[in-house]
């Protein structure tokens, strides 16, 4: 059910909190969480380091690259559950085994359990790819072209019950340019993303 690899480094002991990101795809935020963790020194300056890194989807691209970081990897697959409850009750199980002072969603595709949301409650943060309360859920930049959108963005959020609301913990704005694409929109969005979401990670642990 859970495959787990083994990490080719030493975790540092004490007073280091450590970090969870859950993946569904190509992990490109999960990715930039981590380079900025230790370009920027977040072991020393903010006690706090990315430990693992858990995928509800074994083909997940995200997890090459964090198993040749030296991460720990775990996929537990959503389809061999019967239930969304009983899905995200391992989760916590495999999550809590990292004893996380925080877990980042970084491109986490489920809708999760007002159980899972609240046992995690003030340490869980998500990035969306939309300026927030606009566009919640899926397509948000089809759906940004097709409004007729000037501008589209990103949000990065603490999670609560409600799907992509919470607060707000840092915004990034891009302009839609003509002859945009979902795709070259995303890749727009995502570039501002890669700066956000570690930038507002800092903050928080700057703060906590
Ligand atoms: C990102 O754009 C992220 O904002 C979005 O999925 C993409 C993941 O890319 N998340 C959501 O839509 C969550 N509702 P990544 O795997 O390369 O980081």
């Amino acid at each position: 059910m859970s495959v787990q690899s083994k990490p080719n480094i030493q975790l540092p002991s004490g007073a280091i909190r450590p970090i969870v990101i859950l993946i569904s795809g190509s992990g490109s935020n999960m990715r930039s969480l981590v380079e900025t963790a230790e370009r920027e020194d977040w072991a020393e300056r903010l006690k706090a380091q990315v430990v693992a890194v858990i995928s509800n989807r074994p083909d997940a691209k995200g997890l090459d690259w964090a198993r040749s970081a030296g991460l720990i990897t775990q996929v537990l697959d959503h389809r061999g559950f019967d239930s969304r409850e009983a899905f995200d009750a391992a989760l916590m199980r495999l999550i809590d085994g990292h004893q996380p002072a925080l877990v980042l969603l970084a491109g986490f595709m489920r809708i999760l359990t007002p159980d899972f949301v609240e046992h995690y409650q003030g340490r869980l943060i998500n990035i969306h790819p939309s300026v927030l309360p606009a566009f919640p859920g899926l397509h948000t930049h089809r759906r940004a072209l097709e409004a007729g959108c000037g501008f589209a963005g990103a949000t990065v959020h603490q999670v609560t019950a409600a799907l992509d609301h919470g607060p707000i913990l840092a915004q990034a704005v891009v302009p839609v340019l003509p002859g945009d694409t979902e795709q070259t929109l995303a890749q727009r969005v995502l570039s501002q993303e890669h700066r956000i979401y570690p930038q507002a990670v800092a903050a928080w642990l700057q703060s906590h």
